[in-house]
This record gives structure tokens, sequence and C-alpha cells, in this order.
């Protein structure tokens, strides 16, 4: 059930009849804690205009320690940027202007589906010690086929539900994540800076769009140039909670090492290091592979990918190997159904799952990332960090 709280009558009907069926409507925020401590299983209130603004806060402030999974949506009459920081600083999960009925509707929608997942999580008893096993996917050079493989490699994992997949879109500038699955997302993540320190698993999960049973995707910001806006230690912090939530979270990132990427290198168990089969891109890939070793990522956690590998391009894959000194985990094949299926912004994983590509990167998950499952060790250690700005200042000018 979901419950208003509106002490004027016909705000507060007009509220209950956008909302549908199976909603209370309770006059002060009082009453509202008398229900909620009666009713441990509520998991949505709307408190609508009338209600005190610093009192909305404090309540929800409160409820984000005792009682995480329940979703406060504050309804104004107007919003500006200052009240969203303030409310969601505050563990407001969404605020929405009055006359928007319809964005009431949805985000009592999406504040259910997020107490849906956590009560679920915690039903398996998975809330302690459970660390989801984090994958980047990156490459130094842009179009060799990043996007598509953590995009096809999330929905592989998640397999129709199967498991929880998060595909994390880190290339913040120029995402296409939610181009590639074709999302209408209501938050990005520009939405979790003003949080910061605050943010908690609850307003991520807020901030995630869904796209197919057990896939997710936390989606990159729409206007260009909000990188800088976003500080490394976010996508640490969003990481880190994700895994909690997530068996699997898949990172997508921007074809060079920003602060953001080396986060999620970090955090990661598994690098997926991405190159096509043309000098320039294994020149980059092997000065990736250079940098990586000076930064003290274990090779181990390296897997290289050679994408479109059977063009014939006159460049021989024992060749590569021998010049990279690492072998190849995973050879995509060429195809143009890959860029048809982009186009029609399903993955090819769900649309074909029989073609040549789809059985490729779906073994590559079988093979290389579910065996890291319950194993996954602690984050990488960073013993270099301090150095890093300045090592990669000196081989940017080299990559
Ligand atoms: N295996 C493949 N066969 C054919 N086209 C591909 C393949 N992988 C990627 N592409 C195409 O190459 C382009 C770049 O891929 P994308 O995944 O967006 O790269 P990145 O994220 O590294 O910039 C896209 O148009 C995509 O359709
Ligand atoms: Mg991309």
């Amino acid at each position: 059930m979901s419950v208003i709280v509106e002490a004027d009558p016909t705000r507060a009907e007009t509220l209950r009849s956008a909302m549908g069926p199976g909603v209370l409507v309770l006059t002060t925020l009082d009453d509202l804690r008398r229900h909620l401590d009666a009713h441990p299983g509520e998991d949505a209130v709307v408190l609508g205009p009338s209600v005190d603004q610093d009192a909305a806060f404090f309540l929800s402030d409160g409820m984000r320690i005792n009682r995480p999974s329940l979703g406060v949506v504050l309804v104004r009459r107007r919003i500006d940027t200052p009240l969203l920081v303030d409310a969601l600083r505050n563990g407001i999960r969404e605020v929405v202007e009055e006359r928007n009925l319809a964005g009431v509707n949805d985000a009592v929608r999406r504040v259910r589906d997020v107490a849906a997942a956590m009560r679920q999580r915690s039903s398996h008893g998975e809330d302690e010690g459970r660390r989801g096993v984090v994958v980047t996917v990156f490459s130094a050079k842009g179009g060799c086929g990043k996007t598509t493989l953590a995009s096809n490699l999330a929905a592989s994992l998640a397999d129709n539900g199967r498991r929880e997949v998060c595909l994390v879109d880190l290339d913040l500038n120029f995402g296409d994540v939610a181009i590639v699955l074709q999302l209408f997302p209501a938050h990005t993540l520009a939405d979790a800076v003003p949080l910061l320190e605050t943010l908690d698993l609850p307003a991520v999960m807020a901030l995630l769009t869904p796209h197919s049973p057990g896939l997710s995707a936390l989606v990159a910001p729409v206007e260009p140039g909000s990188a800088e806006t976003v500080p490394a230690s976010l996508v640490t912090t969003i990481l880190q909670l994700l895994r909690e939530q997530f068996a699997y979270v898949v990172v997508d990132t921007p074809p060079a090492f920003t602060d953001h990427v080396l986060a999620a290198f970090d955090q990661s168990d598994l690098i997926a290091l991405l190159a096509t089969l043309d000098i320039p891109a294994l020149k980059n890939l092997k000065l990736t592979l250079e940098t990586l070793d000076l930064l003290n990522y274990p090779r181990e956690r390296l897997r290289v990918v050679l994408n479109r590998a059977d063009s014939k391009v006159g460049l021989a894959l024992s060749e590569v190997e021998k010049t990279l000194r690492v072998p190849i985990a995973l050879h995509i094949p060429s195809s143009r159904a890959v860029p048809a299926s982009i186009n029609r912004g399903v993955p090819i994983q769900l649309d074909d799952p029989g073609h040549p590509v789809s059985i490729a990167i779906r073994e590559f998950g079988e093979d290389h990332v579910i065996p890291l499952t319950r194993t996954s060790g602690e984050p990488i250690p960073s013993t270099m960090r301090a150095d890093r700005r300045g090592l990669l200042r000196r081989r940017s000018r080299t990559l």
C-alpha cells in the first residue's frame, strides 16, 4: 500500500485519484509515524504540498537510517534546483511538481520497485558480506566496441532475470548506453552529484533505469561537460553500493584514463581491454597494458578482447598475441548484425542469442566473469595511487 499525507482534502483527493486504488490518506506526519510503526511493510509515502518542508526533511532523514527501503516522494507547488538538492540530501527519493500527477504516479512506482528489490535481497539473507563482481570494459581508443561488449555482456549475465546485473555508463560526456538500450531515463549519474557523502543504496537504486528482467542501467549525464562535475570518489561510492545489491556490475568507459576510469579499475575484479585488428588500436592496447603494469594492477585481473577479430586486414592473431605477450581471452567476430542491433536499440544478445557475436560474449561471461562470483577478493590495492596523475600525464603524451 502507499500513503499520502495531505491536510487539504481537495489536494489529497487529486493525489489519491492519480495514484489509483489502495492508497491511504492521512492528514499529519504524526499520523504517518503511527501508521509506519504499525505497518512495517509500507514502502511508499507521498508528502503533499501542504506538509511543512523542514518537517518532511526531518522525517525522511530519520527514515533513511531506520527504514532504508521506505521511499519518500515530496510533492511541491514549484521545484527549483536548491530545493531538489536539499531534498535529496535529506533522504527524499523523488520531488515532483503538484500539477505533474503522472509524475507522482511514476515516482511512487519507482520507489516501490526499489523497495521490492531491497526486500528481495534481504529475504535471501544476502545483506551481510554480499559482494557482487565488478567488470570494467576499457580501451584507450574510441570505436573499438566497448559499449557493444559492455551492454551485451551485461545482458548475457542477466540471462533474462536469472541474475541481477547493473550496467554503469562512465562515459560521462558521450555515454550512449541509454541509446544502445533504448532507455528513457528519469535520472542519470549526474543526479548523484549533489548527494555525495549522503549517497546510500536506496538513493543509488532510485537513479537506475530498468531495462529487461535482471538488467538495470545507471546512465551517463545528458549534457556533455558533466564529467567535470562528477568527483572520482563518487564513482567509487556508487560502485561499492551497487555491488552490495547486484551480483554483477558492468562498467562502460570513455576512451581515456580519466580519474573516473581509474576509480572503476580500483573496484574491478576484472578489466576487459578491447582492441580491434589495426595497428593504432593494438599500439594503444600495448601502452594500456604497460600503464596498468606501472599502476600495479595485477595481470590476472586483465583480459584482452579482440573485436571484429575475423576481419581480413592482414594481421595474424598469433602475431598479435606474440607482440602483446598476453593471451587473447575473447574474439568477437565482425558482423553487420551488431550495428543493426544498436540501431534497433536491442542488444544482439537479447535479439539473437544464437548469433556468433552473442555466443562469444556469453561464453566470455561464463568462462571469465561468473567463476569470480564467490571468490572475488578485496579491491585491488592501489599502492601507487599518489603517483598516478603524474605518471599518467607522462603516459598520455605517448598514448
Ligand atoms: N563485432 C562487431 N561487428 C560489427 N560492428 C561492430 C562490432 N562491434 C562494434 N561494432 C560497431 O562499431 C561501432 C563502435 O562500437 P561501440 O561499441 O560504440 O564502440 P566504443 O564504445 O568503444 O566507442 C558501432 O557502430 C558498432 O555497431
Ligand atoms: Mg562507447
